[in-house]
């Protein structure tokens, strides 16, 4: 390994190893809730407790720093509790930006307390909904559906106390939530903040949430809790960390990952491996490619991977205890940066990379790319290797490329996203002046506008940028993007309604294709059984057909390449849309395989996506109506190399060019009619070609 690696620069501290080399797990102890005091004694939040209730006590507002896995998120809820902050019928939120981070630590903490989850301590992500309205006083939930409950409950009034957790990743969700927590405080001085965050991101936290209006200048101290935000941190007791640099750069960092590891498992003694990819593909690459290679010690290895919209089971084994004699591989996206503690970890192998998404309010296109990640990034996943023993960092770039081309912190989400579904969710909050409204970073103003205008051309805010009722309110109830929620809408005029909410559910799913290297002919085969020549969408009400036919069994899934857990949660969205479509007065109502009229309804939500294929073009090249981007067909669509001279689609990914994913063919006449503000002013000549 050691031509290939190039030892930090920076001097390791030598610590002795605590365990005397033996690797310890805090072994999950099973079932009831005995058995886990000693373990949540040890946690470095504990030293805190007292601290901790003092200041949230005392203070509106209470930031807490500490290194990932010292018991941030599932001890400070508890402490809450056990302090009484969820008597009398009030709960304890806490708040996470990531689904997975959700259902993970409430399980958690639930296993802590020896309660059933879903009773006491529960949790809400889109599409689900594990608590009981009498029972629970611990609820975990994302940042996103926090702002939902604001459209019922405007105070958030049943919350005592309200944590937003992983504040430094800055998501989109989490900006928005802290400027209206911000606002809700001055009505509510009872209820308390805690914003808890892996890295030093305190300072600038804590001005935005002192920057209030103060009264004569100085603050009340008599009545209520102070209004200037406590900083507490909360020091770890994290082992020191090895670098190891790349000597050359990296040109396939899958490659070079999967080598690494088995380096790794080669030379190094016992202790799992984290390796931190991109995405799902990455990782079922790496998987595949680890799974091919013919190692001698393979048998030793238990290679799993962790992303967002994993099954149950498999994030289970994640979590589960590796057995002596064996070495756990994880093959991770940024999920198990600060968001997921994984016990056992002494390896960590960084790619350099994340998926990250960026807009361009120019083009009005937003393309999720692999972009490289941040210093701040790069040191939370090197300190992942430091849990239980001195670790060892496998960096897959040169020391000099992170030194000086990495910058410093991330990019905030909300300055590099689409902003239409943040402007309709502050609009349906009643907050009229959303460029005067009080952000933690500020959005561009094109941006915004650009988020204006695409609202407006849908008909949900009005001439004086006010919602319009009730197509507007109802836009913003359903919990999708709003250009699907209008698809929705249109799909009651167009008496498709039931086609329509089947495609909305696979579009909030990440693929309901079972894709994995060596097996792309198969699967493509397995497309054309169900490709429709319209395109993505209809075929995918194919699929659902097949599936329901099946009796939803998972044989037929296998059979077919289709993610038999995909479909499952496509089912249980789509019965959950239907409720909502029928509370909304929409008549739920199947067209009878008319595709016109799904495709009108698709134009309705989504004509700012149209796209013409350039004239005389021989290999696929479309140009966007709107901003003449070039983009190609992605493909993994049923119309790559069909190429239909007019398509919408529904989202861009960006490789060596950019690709249109999920591609509907449409008649161009559709588009004025959908939207004619939106277009009366582009060019707009539909040439004969
Ligand atoms: O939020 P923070 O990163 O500070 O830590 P945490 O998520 O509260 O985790 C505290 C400790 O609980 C970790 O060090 C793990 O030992 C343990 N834990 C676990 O074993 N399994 C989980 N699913 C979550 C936490
Ligand atoms: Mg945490």
């Amino acid at each position: 390994m050691s031509r290939f690696w190039k030892p930090g620069t920076e001097k390791p501290r030598i610590v002795e190893d605590e365990e005397g080399g033996i690797l310890f797990y805090s072994a999950s102890p099973s079932s009831s809730g005995q058995g886990y005091e000693s373990l949540r004694q040890r946690l470095p939040a504990y030293k805190y407790r007292t601290d901790i209730l003092y200041l949230v006590e005392t203070h509106a507002t209470t930031i807490v720093v500490g290194e990932t896995g010292s018991g941030k998120t599932t001890q400070i809820p508890q402490y809450l509790k056990e302090a009484g902050w969820a008597e009398g019928g009030r709960m304890i939120a806490c708040t996470q930006p990531r689904r997975l981070a959700v259902q993970s630590v409430a399980s958690r903490v639930a296993e802590e307390m020896g309660v059933k989850l879903g009773e006491e301590v529960g949790y809400t992500i889109r599409f689900e909904d594990i608590t009981n309205p009498e029972l629970t006083r611990i609820k975990f939930l994302t940042d996103g559906v926090l702002l939902r409950e604001m459209m019922d409950d405007p105070l958030l009034s049943k919350y005592s106390v309200i944590m937003v957790d992983e504040a430094h990743e800055r998501s989109l969700a989490t900006d928005i939530l802290l400027g209206l927590l911000k606002k809700i405080q001055r009505r509510r001085p009872e209820l308390r903040l805690i914003i808890s965050s892996a890295t030093i991101e305190a300072k600038s936290m804590a001005s935005f949430f002192s920057a209030s209006r103060r009264i004569h200048g100085r603050e009340d101290e008599e009545h209520g809790p102070r209004k200037v935000p406590a900083i507490l941190s909360v020091e770890g007791r994290g082992f020191t960390v090895q670098m190891f640099y790349s000597e050359e750069p990296v040109s396939d960092y899958i490659r070079a990952a999967v080598s690494t590891v088995i380096s790794i498992h080669d030379e190094e003694r016992m202790g799992d491996v984290l390796v931190f990819l991109t995405g799902q593909d990455d990782i079922d690459a790496a998987i595949q490619l680890l799974t091919e290679d013919s190692h001698k010690r393979k048998q030793e290895l238990i290679v799993l991977p962790l992303y967002s919209g994993l099954p149950r089971a498999d994030q289970d084994l994640v979590f589960s205890p590796t057995p002596r004699g064996k070495r756990k591989v994880i093959f991770s996206t940024n999920i198990a940066e600060t968001s997921l503690t994984l016990e056992g970890v002494v390896y960590v192998v960084d790619c350099g990379f994340s998926k990250q998404c960026f807009y361009n309010p120019m083009t009005d296109i937003e393309n999720l790319v692999v972009a490289p990640i941040s210093k701040a990034s790069a040191r939370q996943r090197a300190g992942r290797a430091g849990r239980v023993r001195p670790g060892k960092c496998y960096r897959l770039y040169t020391e000099e490329y992170f030194i000086n081309e990495m910058s410093a912190d991330g990019i905030p989400e909300m300055q590099r996203s689409n902003l239409v579904s943040c402007v309709i969710q502050l609009k349906a909050l009643g907050i009229d002046n959303i460029l005067g409204f009080d952000w933690p970073a500020s959005p561009s103003p094109e941006a915004l506008i650009r988020a204006l205008e695409v609202l407006y051309s849908l008909g949900v805010l009005d001439d004086d940028a006010k919602l319009t009722s009730p197509a507007g309110f109802q836009v913003a109830e359903i919990p999708v993007d709003p250009m699907v929620s209008k698809m929705i809408l249109a799909s009651n005029d167009y008496g498709c309604s039931e086609e329509v909410i089947t495609i909305a559910a696979v579009l909030s799913v990440q693929s309901i294709w079972f894709s994995a290297r060596g097996v792309q002919k198969q699967l493509d085969e397995a497309k054309l059984r169900f490709a429709a020549a319209e395109g993505d969408h209809v075929t995918f009400l194919n699929v659902y057909r097949g599936f329901i036919e099946s009796r939803k069994s998972s044989n037929w899934c296998h059979k077919n390449h289709i993610n038999y857990h995909a479909m499952k949660k496509v089912d249980e969205i789509r019965q959950q849309l239907r409720r909502v479509a029928q509370r909304l007065g929409i008549t739920l109502k199947s067209c009878e395989g008319d595709m016109e009229v799904v495709r009108k309804a698709v134009t309705a939500g989504f004509f700012a996506n149209a796209c013409r294929l350039e004239a005389f073009s021989h290999n696929g090249l479309y140009k966007t109506i709107r901003s003449s981007q070039e983009v190609y067909i992605h493909p993994s669509s049923v119309l790559f190399r069909v190429n239909p001279k007019w398509v919408i689609f529904h989202s861009i990914v960006s490789t060596d060019r950019r690709y249109m994913r999920n591609v509907i063919s449409i008649d161009p006449s559709w588009l004025t009619e959908a939207a004619p503000h939106f277009y009366q002013n582009q060019l707009f000549n539909p040439r004969p070609h």
